[in-house]
């Protein structure tokens, strides 16, 4: 079922601050920020040769990673996302294998412009797992 590896997420308090880490630092493309208000996050992606990390800082007072960054107030990984062919049989099969899919099940588009799922950390090894339609 999962082909590449897309992204990993870093969720961080300051995404100016971390981007900076990566280009200055780190010496890697990085991307300009982006907001994405319809899932409650500014990105930036880093581009590296065989994939992207992707820099999350919450947007808006709902954001989804809140409650992630008071956990973990310098950031943190937050999750893996892995390329699928078919993103519908890919949830029917871990659904009917007992997986839980994050929010009302169905695919969102995400910050690539594809349809994206989230699947439930304590399912998977203690890891929040997006699956991305290649
Ligand atoms: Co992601």
């Amino acid at each position: 079922m999962l082909g590449k590896l897309n992204h990993v997420a870093i969720a961080v308090p300051d995404i100016a601050k971390a981007a900076a880490v990566y280009r200055d630092t780190l010496g890697a493309e990085v991307s300009e920020q982006v907001a994405q208000p319809d899932h409650g996050v500014t990105t930036v992606f880093i581009n590296l040769p065989n994939t992207k990390i992707e820099l999350l800082e919450p947007y808006g007072a709902g954001s989804p990673i809140v409650k992630f960054l008071e956990k973990n107030p310098d950031g943190g990984m937050h999750h893996l996302c892995y390329e699928v062919d078919d993103i519908i049989a890919a949830r029917d099969k871990l659904v009917a294998d007992g997986a839980r899919v994050l929010g009302s099940g169905d695919p969102k588009i995400g910050a690539h412009g594809k349809p994206v799922l989230f699947l439930h950390p304590k399912d998977f090894c203690g890891t929040l797992v997006e699956l991305e339609q290649a």
